[in-house]
């Protein structure tokens, strides 16, 4: 199986716009989901993350309401939500129409008029596999209102704009690391951020021309504890911070790290510390021009840190990681907030199809459901499609 990427996406949301509303809508914008090479959990504890964006993405239609209130409807769900966009308030659109909802609150709230709107949304970023398909959707909604109020608001504002709604609409207490991503996003190329000042660097990525890709496998497990455990290790690091006295674990020492009482709560901050390392050495060897062969053992040593100190793998992610590796990989890990989602998989060009089949190998030796690979391009962020 695999996650065919629909590049029809824009004229589906533009047609389905003009077939409903029998008129053209007022724009097309896009923004992608996003995959993280590396750097987990750290972009909430003021750190390092390196991801970048996918060719899949969120579309969507938009043109002013027909009606008083605003209506948005998906092609992924049957029913349409209406709300109104210059009043709403979080806790008034639950379920999957609150990212949109949300990302008017948080662009009226950054002070920007927002009018009511027919929306028409389609998406080919797959939902629950860790790819920020909900980041893609309120990523979307800010291009769209930014371009409809017809004011000049950056990519950074946009994901700040997009995360808020994440945060405090939705509720989900995620960093910016995906909406930073969607938002700065650039064909072959990895966005480093780093995540106190929100500062991006565009790190070139071309995997074709060393005869490599880099494998996304998704697991497809089910992960149905993620949004919990996500909150507890939120938790663990702001303590582990607080017994280090520093204002968040980007600034503590591996030395004094290891020190911390708590043996849980230590290697929670171990993970972070060692993966903020482990990002700024991926951008270091890329920026002067090593094989990317090279950074696989650090996709590696961040793999078993997540499975070993911050535990946010499952057994479907680490079958698929250790069948990837057996299987030729330069390095695989896990990718994403965890719980279940996806693998990456650094690949020789020629050994795509072997590392597939050990994968799905693996799954059907145990009777799991088939996982779904595809290559992961480094794509273009958020714009305008028409
Ligand atoms: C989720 C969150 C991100 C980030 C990752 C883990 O994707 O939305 O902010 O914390 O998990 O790196």
């Amino acid at each position: 199986m695999t996650h065919g990427t629909r590049h029809d996406t824009g004229i589906r949301a533009g047609t389905a716009f003009a077939a409903r509303h029998d008129r053209s809508p007022a724009g097309v914008w896009f923004a992608p989901g996003r995959v993280n090479l590396i750097g987990e959990h750290t972009d909430y504890n003021d750190g390092f993350v390196l991801p970048f964006a996918l060719p899949q993405r969120a579309v969507l239609a938009a043109g002013p309401a027909a009606g008083r209130r605003s209506t948005v409807r998906s092609t992924q769900e049957a029913e349409p939500v209406t709300f109104s966009a210059a009043t709403v308030v979080p806790g008034e659109v639950p379920g999957w129409a609150g990212y949109v909802a949300g990302t008017c609150w948080a662009f009226r709230e950054a002070g920007y008029p927002v009018p009511e709107l027919d929306l028409e949304l389609d998406s080919d970023v797959p939902v629950g596999a860790g790819l920020s398909s909900s980041a893609a959707v309120e990523s979307a909604v800010g291009v769209a209102l930014a371009g409809l109020a017809g004011v000049e608001v950056g990519p950074t504002e946009l994901a700040r704009i997009a995360r808020r709604a994440e945060n405090e609409f939705v509720g989900a207490p995620t960093g910016g690391m995906d909406q930073m991503a969607a938002m700065h996003g650039r064909a072959g190329r990895l966005v480093f951020l780093d995540t106190r000042d929100d500062t991006v660097e565009l790190v070139p990525f071309d995997l074709p021309a060393h005869d490599l890709e880099l494998l996304v496998i998704d697991s497809r497990a089910p992960h149905a504890h993620a949004g919990g455990e996500y909150g507890q290790r939120r938790r663990d690091c702001e303590e582990a911070a607080a017994a280090l006295g520093v204002p968040a674990l980007r600034d503590a020492l591996l030395d004094d790290v290891e020190r911390l009482a708590d043996d849980r709560v230590r290697r929670r901050a171990r993970h972070v510390v060692t993966e903020n390392d482990r990002v700024r050495e991926v951008v270091r060897l890329l920026g002067v021009g090593t094989d990317p062969r090279e950074i696989g053992p650090l996709l590696d040593a961040s793999h078993t840190s997540m499975r070993d100190d911050f535990e946010i793998t499952v057994p479907h992610i680490d079958v698929a990681v250790e069948a990837a590796r057996a299987a030729g990989a330069y390095g695989a890990r896990m990718t994403g907030g965890g719980f279940g989602g996806c693998v990456i998989a650094l690949c020789g060009a020629r050994d795509v199809a072997a590392v597939t089949e050990a994968v799905e190998a693996a799954y059907a030796g145990r009777g799991w459901t088939a996982p779904v690979a595809f290559p992961g391009t480094p794509s273009a962020g958020a714009a305008r499609l028409g």
